[in-house]
């Protein structure tokens, strides 16, 4: 082992930070022998230099003087723990420039600038490291570049927002609705004070992004493919899918179907004994098909203080003893051939679920049966419920009715959905919820 410390800077002290720092002083002696030499914390940069810490630093350590940084030749990896889009950009793209290796737990940076980002890295000669940035402590970003690279990845099929998959399995095992667990979530600490960008999909999206450039080798955008989060979803379509066998879960999707990329991020309903159905709270799973190994499942938390440090420390050591510079130089995010087209969304095949509320006479069944039928979509199953009473006294008498359909295309789904509006014996909600295959 080298006595020359390898000097590093963390940018970032908040949730993830606190969690490096933790694991680089309490278990400095462990860290040092895995990366051949001690890791010595320079300087940590933060935006409230006067706020209080819970991990004990050496004195003079935190800082808000960005500029030290980039100034400071003896720093050589900077451990780069802000998020959004800016200043996290410049931050990244000055540390480069100033000579450092950058390990980043920022997906919504990499999503967004990610192109820009590893671009000016290979020019400098520089490497950039992001394990955390997907799926928190699980390996994922290894597994795809490294462990299966002598596969072609064919299918990545993953719950990839905690917060989301959380609020689903309360719902579905204690029958509460969104709004209520949502608040809890919140309390708990599972699910930020403005979880937009959770329960609308928005961040599975993004992190699919990053998995499915390099499995695929085709960045898409994260505006370019269907995304649909939870917080439409209502207890009776949990309750059905548990009747028909299934859960409903928050699925990102990311498949090669004949030379064309089918991407999504949907709730999803997922037969009962499967991994991923089984996935539940705030973990996370990532199931991914190789064409050597079959299907592989990841699992484990999917963030936190101590998980996702785990993965920036491990990005770390790899850095320190030179595998992540082998292995980024020679990823495939950057490929000279087209890109991959993107599968259209109305020519995605799946099976669905559907749920009408529709009313209690002769001949609606046949007529929804008509529909569909003429859109080559067949029923595989029907569940009708018994009529309670009219919702208005003295109207029609409506019953809920689900449907199960045998596989067919978007496309011809949203055509059959469009004529269904306008039968007069459908009564809102219409709902319609894709099935996993
Ligand atoms: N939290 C998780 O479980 C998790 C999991 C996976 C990935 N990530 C990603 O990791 C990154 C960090 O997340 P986090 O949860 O640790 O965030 P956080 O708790 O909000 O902490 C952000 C830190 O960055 C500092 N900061 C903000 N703007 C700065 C600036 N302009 N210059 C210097 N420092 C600045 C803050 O300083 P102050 O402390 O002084 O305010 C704080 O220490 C994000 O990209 C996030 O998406 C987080």
């Amino acid at each position: 082992m080298q006595d020359v410390p390898l000097r590093v800077a963390l940018i970032g002290m908040g949730t993830v930070g606190t969690g490096v720092a933790r694991i680089l002083t309490d278990q400095a002696e462990r860290i040092a022998r895995r990366a051949g030499r001690p890791i010595e914390i320079r300087r940590v940069v933060v935006q409230h230099v006067e706020k209080s810490r819970s991990v004990a630093l050496p004195n003079g350590l935190i800082t808000d003087d960005l500029e030290a940084v980039y100034a400071d030749k003896d720093i050589d990896i900077v451990l780069h723990l802000v998020g959004g889009l800016e200043p996290a950009r410049t931050i990244m793209l000055r540390l480069l420039e100033s000579g450092k290796d950058v390990v980043t737990a920022n997906k919504a940076l990499l999503c967004e600038h990610g192109d820009e980002v590893f671009r000016r890295a290979r020019e400098l000669g520089r490497t950039v490291a992001y394990e955390a940035a997907v799926a928190g402590g699980i390996p994922i970003i290894a597994a795809i570049g490294q462990s299966m690279a002598a596969n072609q990845i064919t299918s990545i099929q993953a719950i990839i927002n905690g917060t989301s998959n959380f609020i689903l399995t309360e719902m579905h095992e204690k029958a509460r609705p969104y709004a209520d667990v949502l608040a809890e979530a919140q309390r708990l600490g599972y699910a930020e004070a403005d979880p937009t960008m959770d329960v609308d999909g928005t961040d599975a999206a993004q992190k699919l992004v990053l998995l499915s450039q390099l499995a695929f080798g085709t960045k898409v955008p994260v505006t370019a493919f269907q995304r649909t989060g939870i917080d439409k979803l209502e207890l009776p379509d949990l309750r059905n899918a548990t009747e028909f066998g299934y859960r409903v879960k928050l699925l990102a999707t990311a498949r090669l179907i004949q030379g064309q990329l089918e991407m999504h991020v949907q709730p999803t309903l997922v037969k009962a004994n499967q991994p991923l159905a089984k996935t539940s709270g705030a973990f996370n799973m990532v199931e991914l098909t190789g064409d050597a190994v079959g299907r592989l499942w990841y699992s484990g938390a999917g963030a936190g203080e101590m998980p996702t440090a785990s993965a920036v420390v491990a990005d770390l050591i790899d850095m320190a003893v030179g595998r992540a510079q082998l292995t980024f130089s020679r990823l495939d995010i950057w490929r000279e051939h087209a890109p991959l087209p993107l599968l259209p969304a109305t020519e995605v095949r799946r099976r669905f679920y559907l749920r009408f509320n529709v009313e209690d006479r002769p001949h609606v069944l046949a007529d929804i049966a008509d529909i569909l039928g003429r859109h080559n979509i067949s029923i595989a199953s029907v569940i009708q419920k018994e009529a309670e009473s009219a919702a208005i006294p003295g109207g029609p008498v409506t019953v809920p009715l689900v449907i199960m359909t045998h596989e067919s295309t978007e496309g011809a789904m949203r055509d059959a959905d469009a004529e269904l509006e306008r039968l007069k014996s459908i009564r809102p909600p219409r709902v319609r919820i894709p099935v996993a295959s």
